[in-house]
């Protein structure tokens, strides 16, 4: 087979067929297609297009480039939950011991975040002893004593998809549905979970700007989900504004304890429940306003808190940070913004607010940069709440030579207003069925 003909066909918008796409994933994943040949595909895929088994079969030899899970021993009440990325994003870190106490088996790679802010992983190894790296028995042995394990992905996983990913990256071919859709599904193929739920956000603050193009996405990964035998369902949520009062890591991990305490912030409670009720009710396929109220339940009598508990101790994280026994590091300095005028928050930012968070250290540019785990920020204020000038709004943390750049910004993201903002509802639709 040649790849120069596979090029051309798709330049000629004629459909590929999986021996086709077999080879060149295969391709990507040794190193035998160089780079340029695979650009050009890429591209001709970003203008083109691909067809619905064109992106099921992409999803699949990118699932099976390279190491596949086998949850079958855990049963078919194996649950996956993916989020396209917000700033604030701590959702997994509560819908997940949610959906393990509600009988549910949450046994979840992440990955670690590029760009702004931390990604799951580096949430969970802002717990100091966390490991993310452990062994498949290790991983299955701690998923079906505790229904919960969330580590990190192993060296070989979907190689096909990093490499495309790479070059996507430096040839304006990375805003593609089919490619993003076949790029996320892969990844939640070959984690093996039978049930997966998305979270497509959208925003300034996420990848797809406006509900219309996020559930045009979430369609494509339902479709690809679907044909490949998983139960998939998306929530397609609200990402304009910050999700909850933390960004960064162990602020974030901070917040999600409260959350589960049955503290936390509103809004995001209201997401995370309904994270919960969707994994819930794709398991056990029961009304999704009785699985909510069965989610409130393990939040109050404390069974959820104790799942993140047990399954933190079993990684060998220090739970004493989750009771508040101990506290996590502090960071080396603060810096408090406060209102600029009287009036209500009219709108907070989210890109700015991420852009903040990791401008104060949060985050990282390059794969191997190493993140601050106490770096962050408090929003002591939200999104329609009212304010007198020179009230604190909102706290940056981090080491003090990038806390007043980071300051600067986040004083930026917000506006205020005369009048009280309209409400903004967090979770716009659930998509199941294409
Ligand atoms: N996240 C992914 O994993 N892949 C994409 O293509 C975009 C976002």
């Amino acid at each position: 087979m040649l790849m120069t003909d596979i090029i051309a066909k798709k330049r000629d918008k004629i459909e590929l067929d999986e021996k086709e796409i077999g080879f060149f994933i295969s391709g990507a994943a040794d190193g035998s297609i160089p780079d340029y040949q695979l650009s050009a595909l890429l591209m001709a895929i970003y203008l083109n297009g691909m067809t619905e088994n064109e992106t099921v079969y992409m999803t699949l030899h990118m699932a099976r480039s390279g190491d596949m899970l086998d949850l079958s021993a855990l049963g078919d009440k194996t649950v996956d939950k993916h989020s396209t990325g917000g700033v604030g994003d701590k959702t997994t870190l509560v819908c997940a011991p949610i959906a393990a106490a509600l009988g549910c088996t949450v046994a979840k790679m992440s990955g670690r975040g590029l760009g702004h802010t931390g990604g799951t992983v580096d949430k969970f190894e802002s717990i100091t002893g966390y490991k993310t790296s452990i062994t498949t028995e290790e991983f299955l042995s701690t998923a079906e004593k505790f229904g919960l394990c969330i580590t990190g992905h192993s060296k070989n996983f979907t190689p096909a998809d990093s490499k495309l990913y790479s070059l996507r990256d430096v040839t304006a071919t990375v805003e593609s549905i089919p490619l993003i859709a076949s790029s996320i599904m892969s990844k939640k193929i070959a984690a093996g979970a039978k049930n997966i739920l998305l979270d497509v956000k959208y925003g300034n603050g996420a990848f797809m700007k406006d509900a219309a193009s996020a559930e045009i996405l979430a369609g494509e990964m339902i479709k690809i989900g679907n044909n490949l035998g998983r139960n998939t369902r998306a929530l397609i949520t609200d990402m304009n504004i910050p999700l909850g009062r933390a960004v960064g890591n162990s602020v974030e991990v901070k917040e999600a304890v409260d959350i589960l305490n049955g503290h936390g912030d509103k809004r995001l409670t209201e997401l995370c429940i309904a994270l919960a009720a969707n994994m819930y009710s794709l398991c056990f396929k029961c009304d999704i306003e009785d699985a909510k109220l069965k989610a409130r339940r393990v939040i109050d009598d404390g069974t959820a808190f104790k799942k993140l508990c047990q399954s933190v101790s079993a990684l060998g994280g220090d739970c004493d940070l989750l009771t508040g026994k101990r506290d996590f590091p502090a960071a080396d300095g603060s810096i408090d913004i406060y209102a600029e005028c009287n009036g209500y928050i009219s709108d907070i930012d989210s890109m700015t607010v991420g852009k903040a968070s990791g401008t104060a250290g949060a985050g990282r540019e390059t794969a191997d940069e190493k993140i601050d785990y106490s770096a962050g920020i408090i929003l002591h204020k939200t999104y329609g709440d009212k304010v007198t000038k020179g009230e604190k709004i909102a706290t940056v943390m981090g080491k003090r030579q990038k806390i007043s750049d980071a300051a600067l910004l986040l004083e930026s993201a917000f506006s205020y207003s005369g009048k009280r903002p309209p409400e903004k509802p967090v979770v716009y639709k659930m998509i199941e069925r294409i």
